[in-house]
């Protein structure tokens, strides 16, 4: 089965394999006119139509992209797509003055999700993931990292990671399973939250592993929440359990986040609104990923992560969306860019590099997803526009049209083609 994207205005793309950093975030390639050509899932030609028609046969099936902007699809590395019920109330306390961490200590914030969480069952949750998984494709997203967090207790935590790993089963939409059961101290154990940090490590976080149901851990590492120590011990047994390390670092408070995260070699250290320089000098030596989240600055009306600075420094920057019902409620992506762009500083090539390559670089995937190169995934996106820069340039409005996803047309001129067919992959883990 094969599939040719052809009457793009321009294919723009970041290209290789590892994250982009520093001044390079901002190469793009651009190909005015290209076609792509997707062969079994994979990307098997990219080029001038005229080449294209020497060198292959007519494709079984052809997209129009009708003057549009072909790019890779989006990577979303930092999500927490699972949860039931909603918060809108702590958005107007949130607009009339109080703290995210006010409203968190008053039994609202994360443990108030958890309550709702916990009582809904595995069908319940997956069937409100699903709806929000379609929310993403439509906006141009393919792969997500997704977040548990919102159960604290082990049979909660297993059924959040069940129903990610069965909506990555039915849905277009890649999942990569993060245990994040160090996401808060749930109410039982607020009197002796050490005894929290003890089950999370001797029981949940072996379980979790030996059921198979995550590739990588995180922990809130926050004044209040996780500290340095404890972060570091509930990191210490990711190895033993072949998971990689996000951490949310330094998200509302300095606490040294960033070093931490790469004192632990991890895959990425997400948020950084309050990184200090010191934070910076270290990610700019790392491999650590620097996962910025406008979304969440933007919501909780908090400073941008300093971006400009981090991509200065050198560091390898991404972006991602942190899709949660408290401190950032979106799934898209063109939204994260333009913020990105508004607030943080970026320019509109950086922002693309950083939702795409680098975006996949920290969830892992940089060698086979987040480029439109020859050999990897077919996961593409074609604009209602001309040019790269629209994807934020119409800010607040979804600028794609369609998309393919494994060389498969998943949405076709803004609607969701088909959700349930995944003929390559079965499982996230
Ligand atoms: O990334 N910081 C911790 N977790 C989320 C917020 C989750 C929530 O408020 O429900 C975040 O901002
Ligand atoms: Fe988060």
């Amino acid at each position: 089965m094969n599939l040719l994207i052809r009457g793009a205005n321009q294919v723009a793309t970041p290209t290789g394999t590892t994250a982009r950093r520093g001044r390079e975030l901002s190469n793009l390639e651009i190909l005015p006119g290209a076609v792509v050509r997707c062969e079994d899932g994979v990307i098997s030609f990219i080029g001038d139509e005229s080449e294209h028609r020497r060198r292959f046969e007519p494709a079984d099936e052809v997209l129009e992209a009708d003057g549009g902007c072909v790019l890779p699809a989006f990577i979303d590395p930092h999500t927490h797509p699972v949860w039931a019920g909603s918060r809108e109330d702590e958005f107007d306390r949130r607009l009339r003055g109080e703290s995210y961490m006010e409203i968190a200590r008053s039994g609202g914030g994360i443990n108030s999700t958890v309550r709702a969480t916990r009582l809904a069952t595995e069908d319940a949750l997956l069937a409100t993931t699903m709806a929000r998984l379609d929310t993403f494709l439509l906006h141009g997203t393919t792969t997500i990292e997704a977040k548990s967090g919102y159960g604290l207790d082990l049979i909660t935590e297993v059924r959040m990671l069940e129903a990610i790993a069965r909506a990555n089963a039915i849905h277009p939409v890649d999942l990569h399973p993060t245990c994040l059961a160090a996401h808060e101290i749930p109410p039982e154990h607020r009197s002796d939250p050490e005894q929290w940090v003890e089950e999370l490590i001797a029981v949940i976080h072996p379980e979790i592993a030996r059921r198979g149901l995550a590739e990588a851990v995180d922990v809130f590492c926050e004044e209040g929440v996780f500290d340095l120590e404890q972060t570091r011990r509930l990191l210490a047994g990711a190895a033993d359990f072949g998971w990689r390390i996000h951490l949310h670092a330094d998200e509302l408070t300095p606490l040294g986040g960033a070093e931490l995260a790469v004192e632990m070699e991890a895959l990425s250290a997400d948020h950084l609104l309050c990184v200090t320089p010191a934070g910076i000098a270290a990610l700019a030596q790392s491999q650590t990923v620097a996962v910025l989240l406008p979304g969440t600055a933007f919501f909780l009306r908090m400073p941008w992560a300093p971006a400009r600075d981090l991509i200065d420094a050198g560091c390898a920057v991404a972006l991602a969306t942190d899709c949660n019902p408290g401190s950032s409620p979106t799934e898209s992506m063109p939204m994260i860019l333009a913020l990105a762009c508004l607030g943080m500083g970026m320019d509109v090539a950086e922002a693309v590099t950083a939702a795409t390559l680098n975006a996949a670089a920290a969830i892992g995937r940089a060698s086979e997803l987040g480029s439109l190169e020859v050999g990897k995934r077919a996961d593409v996106i074609v604009l209602n526009a001309p040019t790269y820069h629209h994807v934020v340039y119409n800010f607040g409005v979804n600028p794609v049209r369609h998309v393919v996803k494994d060389g498969r047309i998943v949405v076709n001129d803004t609607r969701v083609v088909s959700r349930s067919v995944r003929p390559r992959r079965s499982s996230a883990v």
